[in-house]
């Protein structure tokens, strides 16, 4: 029995865009471990989402495709499993909070009403236990007077207390993997602060783990025990989180990090990474990082580039990246 909860194996993705097959995400690889939180991060449009919308198969096909590789969870093949085998994992054992909340919740149902039908999709109990362990959740996750909050309509609600009623939610069933799509981008600081907290108290008390996706690094060294960089659909590196922030390998990780302004720094003008993000059908046959890299050789975007191992748990895609030091 593997000691991961979560196995990604070379998973690739494609859309349809603009009459073609564009591979958005590309060879992707990342195991979580149980209790365990992964960080994905990257630019926008990097693949994020569609890679943990894979792990829940929620690519809708058409436009999108799954094209290749397996996702194990809880030594289960995910891409396997018969669709009514699957709806009982999604919402029961994996959850997922959306980057999109107002889009996830019904405007039609009240906010206690679907919340107790998740629980009733999952566990068998009555309407009535299921309307009380949905207040009970409301009140886990912070929502001042639950009951009457359960009679409201997500209009009804702030941004923030709407939040917290999808993690109510996606937390109903006790899920072992939580996957958080950037759950705090829309709020303000003080709010994100508390709802990440909040995620990793329950995350404590349940015993879960979680992949957290965001593109903001703070909330990466704050919340994660290992992070993997995206771009343009690959991952370039995985480590732990103080290998990424004190000796990152990568390019482009470097380069992410240079980006941030730091505290008692006097900022001249924000670091910007040169160039911009190849589209998904002008990718090179090589490196997808080689036009915008400072340190391109002549063969990086010819050649391929694996995910490889420069030390114990810390993964690098760029085959120059032990020699880079002594160009810097
Ligand atoms: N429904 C779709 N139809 C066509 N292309 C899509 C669709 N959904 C995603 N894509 C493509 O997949 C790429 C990756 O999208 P994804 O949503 O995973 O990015 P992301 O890393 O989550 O970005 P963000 O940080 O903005 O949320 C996009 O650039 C887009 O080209
Ligand atoms: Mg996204």
């Amino acid at each position: 029995m593997s000691e991961n909860l979560l196995e990604v194996k070379n998973l690739h993705v494609a859309f349809f865009q603009d009459g073609k097959l564009a591979d958005v995400v590309r060879d992707v690889s990342f195991e979580i471990k149980p209790n365990e939180t992964l960080g994905l991060v990257g630019e926008s449009g990097s693949g994020k989402s569609v890679t943990s919308k894979a792990i829940m198969r929620l690519i809708a096909d058409p436009p999108g495709k799954i094209t290749g590789g397996s996702v194990m969870m809880d030594g289960m093949d995910i891409f396997a499993l018969p669709e009514k085998k699957m709806r009982e994992i999604r919402g029961g054992r994996i959850a997922m909070i959306f980057q999109e909340p107002l889009t996830s919740l019904n405007p039609l149902f009240t906010c206690g009403s679907q919340i107790s039908e998740a629980i009733r999709l999952h566990k068998k109990c009555s309407k009535k236990e299921a309307e009380e362990q949905a207040v009970e959740m409301l009140r886990l996750v912070g929502v001042p007077s639950p009951e009457r909050r359960a009679k409201a309509y997500p209009h009804e609600l702030s941004g923030g207390m709407r939040q917290r009623v999808m993690i109510a939610m996606a937390l109903s069933c006790k899920p072992s993997l939580l996957i958080a799509d950037e759950p705090t981008t829309a709020l303000d600081p003080t709010i994100q602060a508390q709802i990440l907290r909040l995620i990793h108290d329950l995350q404590k008390l349940n015993g879960m783990s979680l992949l957290l996706i965001t593109h903001d690094m703070g909330i990466v060294a704050e919340n994660c025990d290992r992070v993997a960089v995206m771009y343009a659909g690959e991952i370039l590196e995985i480590a732990d989180v103080s290998t990424i922030f004190h000796s990152p390998m990568h390019p482009y990780t470097k380069g992410l990090l240079k980006a941030i302004p730091k505290m008692n720094e006097k900022v001249e003008r924000l670091y910007n990474i040169d160039g911009m993000v190849p589209g998904f059908n002008e990718l090179p046959k090589g490196c997808a990082f080689s036009s915008r890299c400072p340190y391109c050789k002549d063969d990086c975007a010819s050649t391929p580039q694996r995910l490889e191992y420069v030390s114990a748990g810390h993964q690098v895609r760029c085959k120059y990246c032990r020699n880079l030091e002594q160009e810097a």
